[in-house]
């Protein structure tokens, strides 16, 4: 061998020992945890000399309520989703709901393109290595107090629990059983009839969401107990509630020890006075505290048995089991049958969406909610928003993402979000009225860069000039207005987006002049992005009261260099 081979040998062997010794201090630093074959993916290579951008399918767009917030559907791999989110939405989603592939073994999902059997040795590596990179990526996204709900069966239960005590370290992690198929799935000694849901959320009591029922089930409010059920272990759980016919109208004051009133209900004008007297004229207490007992106000009603009221409680929040189990999560019925009912494509194990609606009740009651799916599949998660947005007048928004696999997001996701949206006509030709809700509907795509450590004048010039949409989506003005060499402009919302793509600022006074312009005419705040090749190069100079500035390209530079140290 040569003395020139010789060396290169020498040289390939000591990278080499030092990856391994990386890897031994790895393996004797984890003392307790998971520990898998990390293979790398295709995707997640290719960001790092490629930036993931959006580009909009304009003909895609749907408006059926102008007044109404802006979902997203994002087509492509959601390694590239979560990568832009991570510039356009960091810190802003409120809940993200996902039912990622279970890695059955079934040839259900793919890695580096290649389906993954049974026979797959690294099958749970390499399922381990897809979600943590997501996941990692994921959880920038969360507001202060935002959740994650992740779906899953029994393939990857502990493996998925482990990863997420790993990622999600000092959140609060429960596990939910949900009977998601009453008949069962025949198996060969057992017979399924379950699957999981993680709830990853902060540790805060409370925190969950009591489950809502109609309070049609009445208990005694006056406790039956028998000596500790008395007056004189609580006085301040014996006072008047008061009622006008059978509505409560107000609570009186915890009367005086010596105070004893002659029946337990005494009538004043219309109204009546209940107190927790029994039958015997024994003085007993209600089951809440004068101070805290307007909470359950409305749950209470006057019930007459025999000459006399007693109050009844007809409770309606309850805190949520680990069991859930109701027919309306039944993935086939109101997953299966109802897509079916709706498009004519077929998809795959779609969850009921009775079951994602509550999942996102479950850890959020802001009507303002920005929610997250990047396993779409169907668009379950964006009919759940639109659902109850509709039942209770609020004005969530979604962010779907999915991959195009067999026109999945074309002709699934897309077809079900704009039918459930505008209106459709079912099977039997029964006309259903839509929900509503926009849609604006964009591909990822790839600027490359060569090197994300070292990008080029030349590449950064490139980011700038198709950075537009993703931009357009960071400040929610999705539809452009116009675009030539110099400039982008975007509206919506009542405000503009901006950006300046030149290093040579000969036109910036020129935008400038048409921005404020438009600032007096249509009453709208105005951001612009100036290009530059470091930070604050320019914020000072053309800011204002009318004007925010901010950067380009270098933040989004950042975000995707940080990523790629995860
Ligand atoms: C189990 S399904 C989700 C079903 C969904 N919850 C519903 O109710 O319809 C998972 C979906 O994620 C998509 N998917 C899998 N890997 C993906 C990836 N890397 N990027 C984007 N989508 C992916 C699959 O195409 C599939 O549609």
């Amino acid at each position: 061998m040569s003395t020139n081979k010789l060396q290169l040998h020498e040289k390939e062997l000591l990278v080499r020992i030092s990856e391994l010794e990386l890897e031994i201090k790895k393996l004797k630093d984890k003392k307790y945890g998971l520990i898998w074959e990390d293979k790398p993916e295709d995707v997640v290579l290719q960001c790092q000399n490629n930036i993931p951008i959006l580009r909009e399918v304009k003909n895609r767009k749907i408006v059926s309520d102008n007044s109404a917030p802006n979902n997203l559907l994002i087509e492509g791999d959601n390694y590239h989703s979560l990568s832009v989110l991570n510039y356009t939405h960091k810190s802003k989603v409120d809940v993200i709901y996902i039912d990622p592939p279970y890695n059955t073994g079934n040839n259900s999902w793919r890695y580096n393109n290649d389906y993954i059997d049974k026979e797959d040795d690294f099958r749970h590596s390499k399922w381990l290595s897809m979600m943590y990179s997501r996941l990692k990526l994921a959880k920038g996204l969360l507001s202060a107090q935002g959740a994650l709900v992740c779906a899953i069966d029994e393939n990857e239960l502990n493996t998925l629990g482990l990863l997420l005590q790993e990622i999600f370290y000092g959140w609060a992690i429960d596990c939910v059983t949900v009977i998601h198929n009453q008949g069962g799935i025949q198996g060969t000694n057992f017979s399924y009839n379950h699957e999981y849901i993680y709830f990853v959320y902060p540790r805060k009591s409370g925190y969950i969401n009591p489950e809502l029922r109609s309070g049609e089930e009445l208990t005694p409010f006056r406790d039956w107990g028998k000596e500790n059920s008395k007056r004189e272990g609580s006085p301040n759980c014996f006072y008047p509630i008061i009622f006008d016919g059978d509505k409560i109208v107000g609570f009186g004051e915890v009367p005086k020890d010596t105070f004893h009133p002659k029946s337990s209900n005494e009538l004043k004008g219309d109204l009546i006075y209940i107190y927790p007297i029994d039958g015997n004229g024994i003085e007993r207490r209600w089951r809440f505290a004068r101070d805290t007992v307007e909470e359950i106000a409305d749950e209470l009603v006057a019930k007459k048995q025999g000459e006399q009221y007693s109050v009844l409680r007809g409770k309606k929040n309850y805190i949520r089991k680990t069991v859930w189990d109701n027919s309306r999560f039944n993935a086939n019925i109101y997953g299966t049958q109802l897509l079916s009912q709706i498009i004519p494509e077929k998809f795959p194990f779609p969850k009921s969406l009775y079951l994602v609606k509550e999942c996102l009740v479950a850890v959020e009651q802001n009507k303002n909610a920005t929610v997250l799916d990047f396993f779409a599949g169907s668009g379950t998660t964006g009919h759940a928003v639109l659902e109850l947005n509709k039942q209770d007048g609020g004005n969530r928004n979604f962010i779907l993402c999915t991959n195009n696999e067999n026109k999945i997001c074309e002709e699934v996701t897309y077809e079900r979000v704009k039918r459930v949206s505008k209106g459709y006509k079912n099977k039997k030709g029964e006309k259903i009225d839509g929900l509503g809700g926009n849609l604006s509907y964009y591909k990822t795509d790839l600027v490359n860069v060569d090197k994300l450590h070292k990008i080029s004048d030349e590449a950064k010039i490139k980011v700038t000039y198709q950075a537009g949409e993703m931009i357009a989506v960071r400040e929610d003005t999705l539809t452009e207005v116009e675009k030539n060499d110099w400039w982008q402009i975007f509206k919506g919302n009542n405000k503009i987006t901006a950006i300046y793509f030149k290093e040579d600022k000969e036109k910036i006074k020129e935008l400038i002049k048409k921005l404020i312009s438009k600032i007096e005419d249509e009453k709208t705040s105005v951001v612009l992005y100036i290009f530059g090749w470091g930070k604050n190069e320019y914020k000072n100079e053309y800011s204002s009261g009318l004007i925010r500035v901010e950067d380009i390209p270098e933040p989004i530079l950042e975000v995707y260099k940080e990523i790629n140290r995860l």
